[in-house]
């Protein structure tokens, strides 16, 4: 029989587990499916975890996520089009659930699918080689309770370990001799940790727009964000300023590139995320940026050099869990024969002309209409049910006027959704005000689960 691979249980492996099941649900006879997850659950990012480093296992934490994240995008725009947020939960919800509130969602979907007995959860992958003669890929994992490795072959391996884990850690002038803390925005857990103090924030992009704000809200003395190309331009608060690029540090002074420099308790990197995959062989490892395409992958999912690979989730994210969704109907209908793949060289013209039209992007607007485009090429070559994807694009851009009209308000918004046509309720408490983020506060008293 067919033996499949799936590395990773968070959103973009569940999606994958999902698209098996529901062609099994359909009459269709699948593979047979192992799905390594070196954490105790699936849910991926979005389960949380006080742990920084290494695990109790010795391996690198997975996690990135802290204490209050709430979803930075609408909720209308990434949910599945399979199972719908009020289907979950009985009810229609506000538009920018807490991390708790969205981890439920992605489970219940999967527990609804009746996938968890493909999963080998404490299982890390290490090593995965393909032979050529067999045409068959060994895989090799170590079980994370036992302290054992073990290996196992299979026709097909999907990558779907995620690439918002390993952080990119610069180093400037001075850090050595800082007195205070320098942290990577992947350990950062807890805003009140800098409640009262001066921080610096390096990075422009998603961690440091949200940490910033979450450090707001739970009561820093003062903001200063330092980007190395350009501003984020958000009408921020009184205590934020932006300022050009830090060119070295000395004590606890922060000195800045147009010759300003603020004294500052803590630095927090906010700069980004390397695509780290230490345990797939030379030969099958992707080589990426964040950005949003993905060279080297056809269709953004299946590895040009050796069809049998996929990779889920690669991309820089506008779209999330519906776009996983996309890619794991099409990589599921890759494997069970349903589409052909071209030619190399037919594949590498389809992402070169992609590749083209990513050089001439340059607004966030322009990045969102080209991801949406996207997914609606993947949706169009399955069966994954069809949704507006123009209409989540035209929510895309209502938020995005939202941030700009008030980054600390934006939140309060609710949306419409696109799979039911329902209008999100308004949350009962303003985002800034709301300092429980747990599901119970969120869902109200009247929720029980
Ligand atoms: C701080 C932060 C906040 C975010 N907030 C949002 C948001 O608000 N909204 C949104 O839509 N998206 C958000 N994202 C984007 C996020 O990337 C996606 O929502 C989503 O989690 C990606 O799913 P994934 O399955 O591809 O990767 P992940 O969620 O990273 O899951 C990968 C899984 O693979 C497992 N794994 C990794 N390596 C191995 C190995 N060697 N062996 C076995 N298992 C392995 C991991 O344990 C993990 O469970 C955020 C990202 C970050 C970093
Ligand atoms: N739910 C939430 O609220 C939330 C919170 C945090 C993160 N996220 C998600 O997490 C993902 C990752 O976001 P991210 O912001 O961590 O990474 P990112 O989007 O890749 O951005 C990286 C940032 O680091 C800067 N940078 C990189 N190297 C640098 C250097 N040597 N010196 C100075 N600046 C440098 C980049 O600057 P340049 O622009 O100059 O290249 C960019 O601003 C996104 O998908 C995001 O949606 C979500």
């Amino acid at each position: 029989m067919t033996r499949v691979a799936i590395i990773g249980a968070g959103p973009s492996g569940t999606a994958q587990l999902r698209a098996f099941a529901s062609a099994q649900q359909a009459g269709a006879d699948i593979p047979e499916i192992v799905c390594y997850e070196k954490q105790s659950d699936w849910g991926g990012l979005w389960n949380y975890t006080w742990r920084t480093g290494l695990d109790k296992s010795g391996e690198p934490v997975h996690g990135s996520m802290y204490r209050y994240l709430w979803s930075n995008g609408p909720k209308e725009c990434l949910e599945f089009a399979d199972y719908t947020f009020e289907e979950h939960f009985g009810r229609p919800i506000a538009s920018y659930p807490p991390r708790a509130v969205l981890a439920d969602y992605i489970k219940g979907r999967v527990e609804k699918a009746d996938v968890r007995k493909y999963c080998k959860f404490d299982h890390s992958v290490q090593d995965v080689e393909y032979d050529e003669s067999s045409k068959q890929f060994t895989l090799t994992a170590r079980d994370l309770i036992n302290n054992t490795s073990s290996s196992e072959v299979f026709d097909y391996v999907i990558v779907a370990s995620g690439h918002f884990s390993t952080p990119n850690v610069p180093n400037f002038a001075g850090f050595d001799t800082f007195n205070g803390r320098i942290l990577h925005a992947h350990d950062f857990r807890d805003a009140l940790e800098f409640k009262d103090k001066d921080i610096l924030m390096i990075g422009t992009s998603y961690s440091a727009e949200d940490i910033s704000s979450q450090c707001y809200k739970y009561g820093v003395k003062s903001v200063t964000i330092s980007h190395r190309t350009a501003p984020m331009g958000f009408d921020w608060p009184e205590n934020f300023q932006e300022v050009p690029l830090l060119t070295h540090v000395s004590g606890n002074t922060a000195h800045f590139k147009d010759g300003t420099s603020k004294d500052v308790d803590a630095i927090i990197l906010c700069t980004g995320y390397l695509h780290h995959f230490p345990f797939i062989g030379e030969s099958l490892r992707l080589k990426a940026t964040n950005r949003m395409w993905t060279e080297s992958l056809y269709q953004g999912v299946v590895w040009e050099a050796n069809p049998k690979m996929f990779y889920l989730g690669m991309q820089d994210q506008f779209y999330t869990f519906n776009m996983f969704d996309a890619q794991a109907w099409f990589a599921r209908d890759v494997i069970m024969g349903r589409i052909a793949t071209p030619s190399l060289a037919d594949m590498k013209t389809h992402s070169q002309a992609w590749l083209k039209r990513e050089a001439t992007l340059e607004t966030d607007e322009d990045l969102i209409w080209f991801q949406g485009d996207y997914v609606q090429e993947l949706i169009d070559q399955t069966d994954y049910p069809s949704f507006d994807v123009e209409g989540v694009n035209q929510t895309f851009m209502q938020w995005e006027k939202h941030k700009h009209d008030d980054i600390m308000g934006f939140r309060n918004n609710g949306y419409k959704s696109l799979m039911t046509g329902t209008m999100a309720p308004k949350h009962h408490t303003p985002w800034l005000e709301a300092l429980d983020d747990s599901m119970e506060s969120y869902l109200g008293e009247d929720y029980q689960k």
